[in-house]
């Protein structure tokens, strides 16, 4: 596996896969891997025959106060759990390699950032967006793969690379869950013992919303309250936002006609976790 720090030696590298007529596949990730990174890693090996992995915790997508600083950064550990999933390449750069000369270029995705956490997270999605073109350029992998854990980043990013013509093809993937059901993130490890049982009504409370729907409920307020009383049973638990939307256009909508979202933000002391389910009615 090669691991390579700077833009030029990612471009050779792709050169080279592209002359031996290689389909590039792309996983984007910010390190602290885990089975869900293992997960995407999978869905591109399946895919396609050269791999690429980014590690970069990218600091534009960071608000202030957030958790830039103390994002864990286990990159050996990364780069060894690479290598046994069979990457063939870990780009892992410095932050002055990605933004050499500061930025004053952004990309933003208009409409779909602004609910959800793009409410609580200002500029949020327009670092995510930037990064992401920008390695979509260094890679130029031809499919990129992301977990439906982040549902809005997701479409967020399929919508860039339709708008801006992009020539590669959005993947998304499952979320990997705990056996509680928790959705697993990179930001699990800052859960207490009690907070970490306390986190998996997050996924009950959405699991229910589901059978609620499959029983006929398509009223998305009555939903919403059921959801908000499982999470009420525990006061560590500060919901952020709970809601149910459009799965295509993220708009709020009073009853299910379709596919909707169902997604929501919390905070459990140190943690900000999110987490969504695909209902249809
Ligand atoms: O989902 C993430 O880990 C990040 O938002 C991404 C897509 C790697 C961009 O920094």
């Amino acid at each position: 596996m090669q691991v390579a720090e700077t833009i030029s030696s990612v471009r050779k590298a792709v050169k080279a896969a592209h002359r031996r007529s290689k389909t590039i596949g792309f996983v984007p990730t910010m390190g602290a891997l885990h089975v869900g990174h293992l997960s995407l890693i999978e869905a591109a090996k399946k895919d396609c025959d050269y791999v690429i992995v980014s590690i970069f915790v990218n600091p534009t997508q960071f608000g202030p106060g957030e958790d830039f600083q103390k994002y864990p950064r286990p990159l050996e550990k990364d780069l060894d759990m690479c290598r046994k999933a069979g990457v063939d390449l870990v780009f892992a750069p410095a932050p002055a390699e990605m933004y050499k000369s500061g930025n004053i270029t952004w990309v933003t995705v208009e409409k779909l950032t602004d609910p959800l956490c793009g409410r609580s997270r200002p500029g949020h999605f327009r670092g995510v967006t930037t990064v992401c073109a920008k390695l979509f350029n260094i890679v130029g992998p031809d499919l990129a793969y992301f977990g439906q854990k982040d549902a809005q980043q997701a479409i967020v990013i399929r919508r860039m690379v339709e708008d801006l013509n992009m020539p590669l093809q959005i993947v998304i993937c499952p979320t990997a869950r705990e056996p509680d059901g928790l959705a697993v993130s990179s930001r699990n490890k800052y859960l207490n013992a009690d907070q970490r049982k306390d986190a998996a009504a997050l996924y009950r409370s959405l699991e229910k919303c589901r059978r609620m729907v499959e029983a006929g409920t398509t009223d998305t307020a009555a939903l919403a309250a059921e959801m908000r009383k499982t999470l009420g049973e525990f006061p560590a638990i500060e919901i952020e936002y709970l809601s149910i939307v459009d799965a295509e256009t993220l708009e709020d909508t009073d009853r299910i006609a379709g596919r909707a979202l169902v997604a929501l933000a919390a905070r459990l002391g140190p943690a900000r976790l999110i987490d969504n389910i695909i209902v249809e009615a």
